[in-house]
């Protein structure tokens, strides 16, 4: 069965210290939740800090973004070996916020998640479609397209997580109903199932994101095919993240 994944992207919040505060705080809130991943996304400067806050507990620590290349001519950016060797063993690709806001594209989310899984760590591959793509009857199609351009060449990757965060979602306190998230997962692994085959659409892990809070996590845990989450807001203070990870209750 799939193991389910509780992972929280910090986004451009904490410095060093207080990653290493909120780290502190959290592996031992989490400790005894079995049968979980847990993964926390800091920023880029708090990374270091982070790993060695979580060394030797349940939780791995994860970067928001990674160029493809291994090094090169390309002011500032980090490559996945930089962040390997810092003791990352995750990288979040292709989030809504660096589709629009910093051009990243289905091509781009292709590059980085080979990158990513060429250096031996996970991905956390982000799509979803936007509220005026939902108004418009779109969603499926956009979804399509997104596994297709960026995802298809990757998906029988053990280590590629997928992540649907509809847009409307994030940080807005709209969840996607329990319903809506659902009807988007199944269509995906359905797809994943066209694509890569029956055994990868039963094991490959599909998160959901936008909104999560402990208050809602349990309802969208009880649909069959969301795996975990990805949670913004709510992963910033250890004890909600962590009541978020304990889903079960
Ligand atoms: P949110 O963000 O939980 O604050 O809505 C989710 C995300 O952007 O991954």
């Amino acid at each position: 069965m799939r193991t389910p994944m509780i992972a929280g992207n910090w986004k451009m919040y904490k410095t060093a210290r207080e990653a290493a505060e909120v780290l502190r705080a959290l592996r031992a809130l989490v400790e005894g939740a079995t049968n979980v991943d847990v993964c926390v996304c800091p920023p880029y400067t708090a990374l270091l800090a982070a790993v060695e806050a979580a060394k030797g507990s349940r939780i791995q620590v994860g970067a928001q973004d990674c160029h493809w290349e291994k090094e090169g001519a390309f002011t500032g950016e980090v490559s996945v070996p930089m962040l390997a060797d810092l003791g990352v063993g995750c990288v979040i690709v292709g989030h809504s916020e660096r589709r629009q806001h910093f051009g990243e594209t289905d091509a781009t989310v292709d590059k980085k998640i080979g990158a990513v899984l060429a250096h031996g760590l996970s991905c956390i591959g982000c799509l979803g479609e936007t509220l005026q793509e939902r108004e418009a009857g779109q969603t499926l199609a956009v979804l399509e397209r997104q596994v297709k351009g960026g995802f298809a060449r990757h998906l029988s990757a053990p280590r590629l997580v997928i992540a649907y965060e509809p847009v409307w979602a994030i940080g807005t306190g709209k969840t996607a109903t329990p319903t809506q998230a659902e009807e988007a997962h199944a269509f995906l692994r359905q797809l994943v199932g066209q694509l890569a085959g029956p055994a990868v659409a039963g094991s490959i892990r599909i998160l959901y994101g936008g909104s999560v809070k402990p208050d809602n996590i349990a309802a969208l845990m009880a649909q069959p095919n969301l795996d975990g989450a990805l949670v913004g807001g709510a992963s910033l203070d250890p004890n909600s993240f962590a009541k978020i990870v304990k889903f079960r209750g």
